[in-house]
């Protein structure tokens, strides 16, 4: 094996802040563009020019188009490196919380994962890179900073001459003085789930005629929930759909909420219904959970996981605490209360919740945008929350549907909806919070829209473990009843600005549960429109999507 060092330029592409790099893939096709970041990604772990001797790196993706190239472009860069051990999963695939599970398991040094989540696949679509640390979440911020700089300023990538390595048979091969070890992709993550779930009795449910329904997208969902729920836990052939990964997700969009998953809803809501529904995301880390004729909100489904954790083995001590970011509704603070533990308020995306699970201060966190996940991996975790729904309902007997209905009431009906202003162009976004951040100071005590606003606020978060601070995060308009409007853009969108409207009505009669939600919320969206003039800033007469 000869190591090459070839040339690159600087490339601006990743964000500063984000977790990683998602660009169209032909972005990724332009010479050395991936070659840039994973140098500039291996300078700051070991150091340029530093060997990343007797380390072991992880090494998969969600097998969407390009995949496989970008296995073997960073296999030869990781040999060239000098790493002790790869460890690939077969054929390419590791889902992102599989591979937080390998990191884990195989006290690897950390792990790259290929994908843009769900954003669309395919030679016209989007592809990602993103490193995971020795703990098995997303790297953190100086680190993600410092590879976005360094990529700005290489000249140069060192890579080995080697031919491409078999990755569709399991087993070790050398390239170089590294070991490449093909590793069958879902034992690991198989293994951590039997550890936290009754496998008998979700066995028992199934033995007894229960029906499932797992949309695995066409993407790489379907290779995790076949082998648990229908090789292990001797749920029916065919009870994942769209089980085989593919490389554009059938031209689909593979993120699970109703809107993207209208076959899906439609079949839960037909007369022969199976018993629950589920779908994840394009890596599998997102989900979606359906009863009979029934759709579950992500917030009340981390409610229902924390109110009956106690039933599942691996938390049958108890938890610790809970998280959710701060857009996602108020049942979980609710059952949180009611089992004296401490709910933390986040903000959003997932790597807020990691210091908090690494220090033992939270066992279950979620977050409104279909994630749930647990301290068992770094990451969130759709196959998990739907094993975790199972195990609840072959152990109380209860239906989907009843188990959330217990929660309302219990607890009250947090009411809730997000509507999205996708596609406005950044300047106006921009002006729109900044004219409402400017009217903040003004809200409180204000009747607006005949809505008495108690306080107002722009999230801010100081991370109880480090201490760091995170300002900005979105602006709070809250009501004396505790009802609230959140607003703010978008980190994730690649097309102009996305505006986030959440609305939130905590409501506590039974009676009432079942009114049409957007109805329950009419009042909220016309205190949103009021204090932060949507329609004309945007010149959107409603929502691009509403969820
Ligand atoms: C969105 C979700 C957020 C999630 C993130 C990554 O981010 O809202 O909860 O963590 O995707 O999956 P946003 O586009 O709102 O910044
Ligand atoms: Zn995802």
């Amino acid at each position: 094996m000869n190591i090459q060092t070839l040339p690159t330029r600087p490339f601006e592409g990743q964000q500063p802040g984000t977790s990683g790099l998602r660009k169209k893939v032909t972005v990724f096709q332009q010479p050395a563009y991936l070659e840039n970041f994973v140098q500039a990604l291996f300078d700051e772990l070991h150091g340029p020019g530093q060997q990343a001797r007797g380390q072991a790196l992880v090494l998969g993706g969600d097998g969407r188009f390009h995949n496989r190239v970008a296995i073997q472009a960073i296999l030869r860069m990781a040999a060239a490196r000098g790493y002790a051990r790869v460890l690939v999963g077969q054929g390419g695939i590791l889902s992102t919380p599989a591979a937080s599970a390998v990191i884990r398991r195989h006290r690897a040094s950390g792990g790259i994962i290929l994908s843009a989540s769900h954003n669309p696949g395919g030679p016209e679509g989007d592809f990602g890179i993103k490193y995971n640390t020795a703990n098995g979440g997303p790297a953190p911020e100086r680190l993600t900073g410092a590879v976005y700089r360094r990529t700005l300023s290489l000249s140069h990538y060192q890579t080995c001459d080697a031919p491409d390595m078999a990755l569709d048979a399991l087993g070790s091969q050398a390239l170089g003085e590294t070991l490449v070890e093909v590793i069958d992709p879902v034992a690991d993550h198989a293994a951590v789930m039997r550890g936290l779930f009754d496998f008998d009795a979700i066995r028992g449910l199934f033995a007894r005629g229960f029906r499932l329904h797992y949309d695995a997208m066409w993407a790489v969902g379907g290779p995790y929930a076949r082998a648990v729920l229908e090789g292990e836990l001797g749920a029916p052939a065919g009870t994942v759909a769209h089980a085989m990964p593919l490389e554009d997700f059938g031209g689909l969009h593979p993120d699970p909420n109703p809107a993207n998953a209208p076959e899906l809803v439609e079949r839960m809501f037909a007369a022969d219904a199976p018993d629950m529904g589920a779908a994840s995301d394009g890596d599998a880390d997102r989900n979606m959970v359906l009863g009979r004729g029934f759709v579950v909100s992500p917030s009340d489904s981390l409610a229902v996981l924390a109110a009956h954790a106690h039933r599942v083995p691996g938390y049958r001590q108890g938890l610790a605490g809970v998280a959710r970011s701060m857009p996602t509704s108020t049942a979980a603070d609710r059952v949180a209360r009611a089992l004296g533990v401490p709910c933390h308020e986040t903000p959003t995306g997932w790597k807020f919740f990691g210091n908090l699970l690494d220090a033992g201060q939270v066992t279950l966190c979620g977050e409104e945008s279909y994630g749930t996940g647990s301290n068992h991996v770094r990451e969130k975790d759709g196959l998990w929350a739907v094993l975790f729904w199972l195990n609840l309902v072959a152990v109380t007997g209860q239906s989907v549907e009843q188990l959330v209905r217990g929660l309302w009431r219990e607890h009250g009906r947090c009411v809730y909806s997000r509507h999205d202003y996708e596609a406005i162009p950044t300047e106006r976004a921009e002006r729109l919070m900044a004219q409402l951040r400017e009217r903040l100071p003004t809200l409180a005590g204000q009747t607006i829209a005949g809505q008495a606003i108690a306080w107002a606020d722009d999230f801010a978060y100081t991370d109880p473990v480090d201490g760091s601070r995170s300002e900005h995060q979105g602006v709070r308009v809250v009501l004396a009843d505790s009802s609230r409007v959140v607003l703010r853009l978008s980190g994730t969108g690649t097309e102009g600005a996305t505006l986030r409207v959440y609305l939130e009505r905590h409501e506590p009669d039974p009676a009432r549960h079942d009114l049409p939600v957007q109805q329950a919320l009419a009042p909220l969206v016309a205190l949103a429109e009021a204090v932060a003039r949507i329609r004309p800033h945007t010149g959107m007469e409603r929502p691009s999507v509403t969820s």
